[in-house]
């Protein structure tokens, strides 16, 4: 099979990643709550920035490849290169980055193997459930070709049922965190980019037919909890039946001949979702052999004019942005303790609702979030200068947000999707985003889409008149007034005018401080500076008719290649109330004053 040439190494392994056949990945929903045997722990690794585990020196792809997992007998003279068994390893989930020095800037291929034993049941199928790899991953077990996933943030499930056996198997993983121009995100961020498989890793047990996929919520009226369930397999006539025992509700539906069944359950002595009651219920889900639990909250969320209802009643969203980096250890988030301290620390601010910035959180964010009743934005990462005019690009990000809302369409706490973050307003970027703007809707009609806006300036006045705003919900705009323009009196002076007659989230502002830094309010980078800008924006904020929420930048300093400062920035962004080492700065007692004493925000 000759092989497409590509320029240059670094792409090597993406352009002819999917030269294997291709199988597709799903997402399994609720998965969390199936019966699995992890494969977290201490995996062997290969780090590869020239892709020899794949290609031979004329870039053929190799038929001894490194997921054959191969090694040299004792004796024998048969040339073998590499020995996963006496390679290093590190730890997943977790990025590489944080976890060896040799790594922290690494972005090429790193081989993951594990061995581990396994007895497959009768009558039973084996997902392999991966909570996110990035950026691109390939999965082999036991030398055979499994699937191929594209983007960071999203999890994915491949079923894996013909390549497992009885006792010792064994999984390679190739995961390529190269950023790419027609990657989502395109190569330029402000994030740092982690590689490797830094969430879950698991085996997902589910009977032959089984249930991958439903979405339950209440309906505009608040009568009726309605939706469907899909069944995989579904024999025909079979059917699906979802119970609220502590409601003592019940029904059974009958599949229809593509596995799907709609249920429609009166809401009659339900107790709503909210931030004040995040009332979560036991969902049991069973359909044949397959049996599946969930803990569901039921709100609505709608927007009347320029506000935004939940269940009925207008609700200001009092927020703060977060980045899924670990507090403390660095690296990316992905365990219940970073999950605990970023949301206490949100807590502690006095938010009811969070920006989870740029991309997909870990699943046990958006669990904690519906059991302490925290409202979300979820975004996925079209962010900045995607190239907007490639449909390749459009189709990376219509997966993304599939996974996503397939991950967490039953979470009630996630009330907005935003489909993308300071996106140049161009007719290619409209024309893209309005298309995603479309698949959400298609895709879950019962929340909210926005997205994060640039503001144009005219004189003192602020105006916020995307065209992109049309085909949005909920506006969201980003400024930085006293930070990259003006200095924090500016916000005294400055108007605001918005071109759609829709409720407004600041999604963004602030400005950087250097916890522990001193000085007079006019110093930038030091904690007073910082609060000043707080004290000067939470007032002009307080002035737009139509704010109906804010999620400054952001609760916690966060690594960055762009920050690069010597003993202020050192590789962070600045920009958080709290340091990467926990020390609150001034501005986050200015802004939980605000929220606690409930002096900004209207429409409540
Ligand atoms: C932008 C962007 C953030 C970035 C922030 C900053 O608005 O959305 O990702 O980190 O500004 O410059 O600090």
């Amino acid at each position: 099979m000759k092989a497409k040439l590509c320029t240059s190494f670094a792409f090597l392994f993406i352009c002819q990643m999917f030269l294997y056949a291709q199988s597709e990945s799903t997402v399994l929903v609720d998965v969390d709550h199936r019966q699995s045997v992890s494969l977290n722990g201490d995996w062997h690794t290969i780090v590869d920035p020239y892709a020899t585990g794949l290609y031979t020196f004329h870039h053929e792809v190799r038929k001894d490849g490194y997921y054959l997992n191969g090694a040299a007998e004792p004796g024998s003279d048969n040339l073998v290169e590499y020995d996963f068994a006496k390679s290093p390893t590190l730890k997943v989930p977790g990025d590489w980055n944080t976890q060896s020095p040799q790594l922290f800037y690494y972005e090429g291929l790193v081989w993951y193997q594990r061995d581990f034993d396994y007895q497959p049941q009768a009558h039973r199928r084996t997902f392999l459930h991966i909570g996110a790899a990035n950026y691109k991953a390939m999965i082999w077990i036991n030398g055979q070709h499994v699937c191929d996933h594209e983007g960071g943030f999203t999890a994915f499930d491949c079923e894996a049922t013909q390549q497992l056996h009885a006792g010792k198997n064994f999984i390679v993983v190739a995961v390529d965190a190269t950023r790419q121009a027609d990657g989502v995100p395109t190569a330029t961020t402000d994030w740092f980019n982690y590689g490797g498989l830094t969430r879950d890793v698991a085996l997902v047990e589910v009977a032959d037919s089984f249930i991958d996929d439903y979405d339950l919520h209440l309906n505009h009226e608040r009568t009726e909890v309605g939706g469907w369930v899909h069944v995989q397999d579904a024999s025909p006539g079979a059917t699906i039946t979802v119970a609220i025992p502590e409601a003592n509700l019940s029904v059974t539906a009958q599949l229809d001949s593509s596995g799907n069944g709609l249920i429609r359950i009166p809401a009659t002595g339900l107790q709503l979702w909210s931030p004040g009651q995040p009332k979560l219920y036991h969902i049991l889900l069973s359909a044949g052999e397959d049996k599946l639990e969930d803990e569901v909250g039921f709100r609505t969320v709608e927007t009347d004019g320029q506000n935004i209802l939940l269940n009925g009643k207008p609700i200001f969203l009092r927020g703060i942005s977060i980045h899924a980096e670990a507090p403390f250890r660095g690296g990316r988030a992905n365990n219940d303790k970073d999950v605990e301290t970023l949301l206490g620390w949100a807590h502690e601010l006095g938010c009811n609702y969070v920006r989870l910035a740029h991309y997909p959180h870990d699943q046990r964010m958006t669990r904690a979030t519906d059991r302490l009743g925290i409202l979300v934005w979820s975004e996925i990462p079209v962010y900045w200068a995607e190239h907007f005019a490639d449909p390749a690009v459009l189709k990376k990000a219509e997966q993304q947000l599939s996974e996503e809302i397939r991950r967490d369409r039953n979470k009630a706490s996630i009330v907005l999707w935003s489909i993308a973050n300071e996106t140049p307003n161009t007719p290619e970027r409209t024309l893209f985003l309005k298309t995603l703007a479309g698949d959400v809707r298609k895709l879950d009609s019962t929340r909210l889409v926005t997205a994060a806006l640039l503001v144009r300036t005219e004189g003192h006045t602020k105006v916020i008149d995307d065209s992109l705003g049309e085909a949005l919900d909920v506006i969201g705009a980003n400024e930085y007034i006293g930070w990259y323009e003006q200095g924090p009196q500016g916000a005294d002076t400055t108007e605001w005018k918005v071109a759609y007659n829709k409720p407004l989230i600041i999604s963004e502002f602030g400005g950087d401080a250097k916890a522990g830094l001193h000085g007079p309010e006019t110093q930038r980078w030091t904690e007073e500076y910082q609060a000043s800008i707080f004290k000067h924006q939470l007032p002009m904020l307080n002035r737009i008719p139509q704010l109906r929420g804010m999620s400054p930048w952001i609760l916690m300093d966060f690594r960055s290649p762009r920050r690069q400062l010597p003993g202020i920035e050192d590789g962070f962004n600045r920009k958080g109330l709290i340091s990467d080492q926990g020390e609150k700065k001034k501005a986050f007692f200015v802004l939980q004053k605000a929220y606690k004493e409930g002096t900004i925000g209207k429409g409540e």
